[in-house]
Order: C-alpha cells, then structure tokens, then sequence
C-alpha cells in the first residue's frame, strides 16, 4: 500500500460534537442578540475557539476587546463541557473502532489532528487516549485550519512522508488545510459542501482498507509503490 498513516479530526469524524459546539455557541449568541443559524455554524467547523468567536462576531457586526473576548469564548466553553462532560465510549461514531482496527493490523499508523483545545478531556472521556501513535491539537499547533499545520505535525510526529498520509475530516477549513499539507483527503459529509477532497464518504463505517488501496489506485498512487 502506498498510504502509511491515517490522521483523524476529532469532532465530526470520530464523534459528533458538532451540535454541541452549536448549541454552545447559540446561547452566546442568542444572549448577545446575534442571529447565528446553522448554516453560519458550518464556517465554524475545525476552526479553533478564538477564529470561530471573531467569525460570530463578524456575523453580529460587533468588535470586542481581547479581554471581552476571552471572557466569552471561557464561557461558551464552560457550556460546551456540560456536554461533553456526559459523553462515553458509547459515544464513538459508528465503524470507528473497527477502522482503526484495521488500520493498526496493517502496520498502518494512526494520529489526531484537531483543532480542539478539548482533545484530551474528549478522548478520556470515549477511552480512547491510547488508541493513537501521535496526537497534535488545538493546545499544539499555533495556526487554526485551512493552515496545514495540524496535519503537518502529526506526519512529523510519526516520522512519515507527508505524501503517504490520508486526512478524513467533516469540514471545508480541514480539507483544504489537508490537501494544502499535500495529503490524501477523504471528507465526511455532504459531496456539495466537501466537493474538493478526493473522496467523500458518509461515515467511517463506510471505510475500509480496500476501499482506500481502491482511491490509491484512482489517483495513481500505485506507480509509486
Ligand atoms: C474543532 C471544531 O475540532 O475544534 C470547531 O470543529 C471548534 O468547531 C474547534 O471550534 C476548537 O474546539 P475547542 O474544543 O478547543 O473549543
């Protein structure tokens, strides 16, 4: 096989704290008379706390100081942890665990890579801080997606070949940060929204080992091997 590490975003790929961090996000606005709908939440996704608070703040047309401003994202975190709080294993997206399996019996490696300050308390919480080789997130990198940084420094941490790494992520920043750190990107969710990564599937449990040698061949990896 060509590919050598698959790296994962956390939140709406792994598990699905995509609503939590919406309804998160909606009390604040709601408090401060912003109208912020589902669809501004979209522009939110892999993008860090600080980035997605002034996106928000843009929508509202409001300009706050950076004190003002790290009140209120401390805020909106404290009640995006009542929700994560009271997640479990049982939490863990459907063909999650079966992948990785997979991926681990194949001798290939697996990382994180998420824009989530939250990433350890998360993965405590599903049980699954020993399930991966490298780990960056939102308390390791400095630039918030479409930077490739996150990306970057996961290969970098396993010592593989930025070329021989596929990214599965839920959100437009991700692919492009994906595809910008010259990695196999494979989107989850909608073909409309995620129309630039490689493929796009509707969940891990749609995934496996052959279905991925099946896009390395579509995309001529396999002269290389
Ligand atoms: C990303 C989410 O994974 O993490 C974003 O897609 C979120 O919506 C970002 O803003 C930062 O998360 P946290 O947990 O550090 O607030």
């Amino acid at each position: 096989m060509w590919t050598r590490a698959c790296i994962f975003d956390l939140d709406g790929v792994i598990v699905d704290t995509a609503r939590y961090h919406y309804l998160a996000w909606k009390r604040l606005t709601d408090d401060m008379g912003i109208v912020f709908t589902g669809k501004d939440n979209e522009q939110l996704k892999g993008v860090s706390r600080m980035a997605s608070l002034d996106i928000i703040l843009g929508i509202g047309g409001k300009k706050l100081s950076l004190p003002e401003k790290k009140e209120l994202a401390a805020l909106k975190n404290k009640w995006y942890l009542d929700y994560i709080n009271r997640m479990s294993p049982a939490d863990i997206l459907p063909g999650t665990l079966q992948f990785l399996n997979e991926l681990r019996h194949n001798h290939i490696k697996i990382a994180l890579g998420s824009a989530s300050r939250n990433t350890p308390l998360l993965l405590k919480r599903l049980g699954m801080q020993n399930d991966f080789d490298a780990i960056a997130d939102g308390n390791t990198v400095e630039n918030t997606k479409p930077d490739p940084e996150v990306f970057l420094k996961a290969a970098g941490m396993m010592g593989i070949d930025t070329a021989r790494c596929v990214v599965f992520v839920d959100a437009v920043a991700g692919v492009e940060a994906a595809l910008k750190a010259g990695m196999i990107c494979i989107g989850i969710g909608e073909h409309s929204v995620l129309n630039d990564a490689h493929m796009v599937i509707s969940g891990l449990y749609e995934m496996d080992l052959d279905k991925l040698i099946a896009l390395e061949k579509r995309l001529g990896y396999e002269k290389f091997i």
